[in-house]
Formats: structure tokens, sequence, C-alpha cells
């Protein structure tokens, strides 16, 4: 990847007497980014920041929040007009590759998705290694592990073109695998994928069709399943984004990576959240209890947050809450439930905190987490698979990431330094002389 950061100025820093002048890069969108990589050779002081709250990890070219405006863009393209008129393997191209394929282009990728989509017979082995009542992201994280061990014609990090199949391989299978996740969950036979179907049609239908009956996917709910996804393709530095850079900084190999991407993606501050917001729905159950939980989330002494509400980024609307927000309506009403009771309690938890001095001071805004709940439910998902629905989603710009670091000639090895307060050197002490 070439490098396009301009120097735009210096910035001083002083310690000990010493004075250190470091560059200062402008990228296309963003604030100032302050170069400290020569700091500690020039001061001998590492910097403190647990987090990276203060810190750009990368020079990347894929994606641009602007939390303050609520602006979320894919390779320069807002979110909004993604979702409004591409698919999921259009905008998947786009992460790749950096632009909106042509025709051609379009087809022969197409092709070459649908054409890995099934995975080895072997693989299906491992699922019967896991109990019934396994978490499907407990599966996902082994099952994509183990990807690792079948595909040794992809793994050369170093020739383009494995990584190219390795990409893939990577985008076609995970459908796959987490419909197989499902239905071992549920104690029914795999399915297995069908190429004349588009890339979200398909895994609708590996998810939810029986061997006994045809199995006919509604456009309008397949619609809403595609923009959700395209919603959770990337996000620039997060957690798990920034785990499947850090693991593969070090040559690791690829599918490796995107499991350790999911263990991440796990934890309930991250893809966990669309589960909580719907639980907390539910336990709201009818609009007058609305302002007993809006005391509770205000209330210091109460541990109690409203779930799909705030961002550590966003201090705006999250431009994927409005695009969430229709596809629910549109969902509920091709479902002929728009009098769900969830929505109608959801409907009005967002008027009455839009206009709460507590949450407005705050900017605490809705997230996308508060209406994919919903909705996920409203296709026929239950919660435990609302997080592997993100992980197939996150997968395109792991992948995508991670093969912009692979060609990044900047990328290092991670490697983070720390601030040690242990105790300080001291002598070992026989068992029989311990205190
Ligand atoms: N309900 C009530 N108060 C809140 C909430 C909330 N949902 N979120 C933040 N606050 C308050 C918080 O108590 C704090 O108040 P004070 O300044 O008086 O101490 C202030 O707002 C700032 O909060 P913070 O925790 O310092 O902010 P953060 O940036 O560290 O946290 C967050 C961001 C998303 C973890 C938080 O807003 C939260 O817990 N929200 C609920 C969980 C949720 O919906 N998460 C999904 C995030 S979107 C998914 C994704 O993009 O991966």
């Amino acid at each position: 990847m070439k490098s396009d950061m301009k120097e735009s100025g210096e910035a001083s820093f002083t310690l000990n007497g010493k004075t250190v002048d470091l560059p200062v890069f402008k990228g296309v969108h963003g604030p100032d980014v302050v170069d400290i990589r020569k700091f500690y050779k020039e001061t001998s002081a590492f910097t403190f920041d647990p987090g990276f709250t203060s810190t750009a990890s990368c020079e990347s070219k894929i994606t641009f929040i602007d939390g303050d405006e609520g602006v979320l863009l894919y390779r320069g393209y807002p979110i909004e007009q993604l979702a409004e008129h591409s698919d999921f393997l259009e905008v998947a191209y786009l992460l790749l590759n950096g632009e909106l394929p042509d025709r051609a282009e379009a087809e022969r990728f197409d092709q070459s998705i649908t054409l890995h989509t099934m995975v080895h017979e072997q693989l299906k082995n491992f699922y019967g290694g896991f109990r019934r009542d396994a978490h499907p992201m407990a599966i996902m994280v082994g099952v994509v592990g183990a990807l690792s061990a079948f595909y040794h014609d992809s793994t050369d990090i170093n020739d383009p073109k494995q990584r190219q199949i390795a990409i893939h391989r990577m985008i076609a299978k995970m459908p796959t695998i987490a419909a197989m996740a499902y239905k071992y969950s549920i104690g029914q036979a795999f399915v297995f994928p069908r190429n004349d179907l588009d890339y979200t049609s398909n895994f609708m239908r590996m998810c939810f069709a029986v061997q006994a009956e045809e199995y006919e996917c509604n456009e309008v709910l397949c619609d809403a399943l595609d923009k959700i996804f395209i919603l959770h393709m990337d996000h620039e530095q997060n957690a798990s984004t920034s785990t499947v850079r850090l693991a593969g900084s070090s040559g690791a190999n690829p599918f490796a990576c995107i499991a350790a991407g999911i263990a991440s993606l796990w934890g309930p501050a991250h893809g966990g959240a669309n589960e909580a917001a719907l639980n907390m729905l539910e336990e709201i159950g009818t609009a007058d209890r609305i302002p007993e939980f809006i005391a509770r989330a205000k209330d210091k002494d109460d541990p109690f947050r409203l779930m799909g509400f705030g961002h550590r980024v966003y201090k705006n609307y999250d431009p994927r809450a409005k695009v969430m927000r229709k596809a629910c309506h549109d969902v509920l009403d091709a479902l002929g439930v728009r009098e769900e009771p969830l929505l109608q309690v959801a409907m009005e938890l967002e008027k009455i905190a839009l206009e709460d001095e507590y949450f407005v001071s705050k900017k605490l805004y809705p997230n996308i987490d508060f209406y994919s709940g919903i909705t996920l439910r409203a296709l026929g998902f239950p919660t435990d698979m609302f997080t592997v629905l993100f992980a197939l989603a996150r997968t395109v710009g792991w992948i995508a990431q991670w093969r912009e670091m692979i060609e990044d000639p900047n990328q290092k090895i991670g490697r983070p330094r720390q601030i040690y307060t242990g105790p300080s050197e001291r002598d070992y002490v026989p068992i029989n002389k311990r205190a």
C-alpha cells in the first residue's frame, strides 16, 4: 500500500530538558496525527494510552467515521447510499479493492465467491465435537480457526494470488459455517449452499430451509438482512479489527486471524450489545414503564444503562441506526406485525430519550443495536445468533484490513510497550525460608 499521509507541520515535545520535534500528518478526513515513531529513540520515554483512545495504530484507506457529525464512509461512500443502492457482494468488492466494480468485475467476483461456498466434508466433524447447547460463537471461533488446517494452497501470505484465494474462501464459507452452527444448535440437518441464489438469500435458506420442504426466501426479509450485513461490514479500527491486524502482524495464518477477530467480537462491550438491547426492551415490556427505566439510567447509584444508546465514537445519531430503524419497520410491515409491542416500546423510548436533558447533554443517541435486535428476531434468528450474523458481515472488513496491513510497507509486528509497576528486582527465596 502506498502511503498517502501528508506532512502538515511539526509538534515539539520537551522532556527532562530535551526537546524533540515530531512530524504532524494530515489525513483526508479526521484529526491531525502526531508521528511518535522516533519518540522512544529520542527521549527514552514511552507514551501511555490504554484502550488506544488517542493513538492511530495504522494508516488505512478503507473506512472513515466522523463521530461528531454521525458519518460513516466505506472507501468514501456514505453508508446510507450503499445500504440503499448496493448489495453485500458489491460492497465487499468495494471494501477489498477500493472502487465499485464494473459489470465484468462484479460478475467475476460473484462467481469466485459462489464457487467457494462449500466447506470440506471433514470440517463437518468439528461440529459434532461441540455440545448441542454450545454458544454458536464458541462454534464459530473453533470452526473458523480449523479452516487454517484445510487450505494449505492459500496460506502463503507473501503471495498476492494466495492471499486473494484465502480472502475469497473466507467470505464465501462464512455463511455456510454460520448456518451450520445454527442448524447444529437446533438439532437439524445441515443445508448445502445453493449457487443460484444471491449471498444473503443463500444464507437465509441454509438457516431456515429443511429437507422436507421447499423454502422460498421472502424478498423484503432478505433485502433487510442484506442491509444489516452492509451496515456491519466494517467500522475502522475497532477491537475485533485491531485484533485481526495484531494477530496478522506476526505473519499468522489468515483464517486463524479471523478466528481471533471472532473471539474479540463475542464480548458484550462489542458485538453482544444487540442481544442486551432486545432483552432490555423485553424487560421494559410496555410504554408506561419507560419513565421508570429512564430514571434508573440516570441514577448514578444504579449500574443500569439504556442499552442501544451511546457510543464511544458517535456523539450524534449513529448513521447505521437510521438505516436500521427503517429496515426494522420494513420487516415488521412485511410480516404483518407492525403492532409488535417491542417496536412500540422502542419508538416511545427513543422519543423520550431524544428529548431528555440527561441524554441530550451527554450526546447519547440510539446506536445500531437499538433496532437490530428487534429486526433480527422478527427475521427468525434466536438471540444467541445475533453476534454470529455480525461476525459474518464483519469478516469482509477484517479480511480487507488484514490485506491492507500485509501490503503496507510500514507494517511491523504489533508490540505495545507498558509501564511496569510490579515488584522491583529481587532474589529467589527457597521455600523453607519464605515467611
Ligand atoms: N445509558 C445511560 N447513561 C449512559 C449511557 C447509557 N446507555 N451511555 C453512556 N452513559 C453516560 C455514562 O454514565 C457517563 O456519564 P457520566 O459522564 O455522568 O459519568 C457518560 O454517559 C459517558 O459514558 P462513558 O461510559 O464514559 O462513554 P463510553 O464512550 O466509554 O461508552 C458505550 C460508550 C457504548 C460503552 C456506552 O454508551 C454504553 O454502555 N452504551 C450502552 C451499551 C450499548 O448500546 N453498546 C453498543 C455500542 S454500538 C456497537 C458497536 O459499534 O460495536
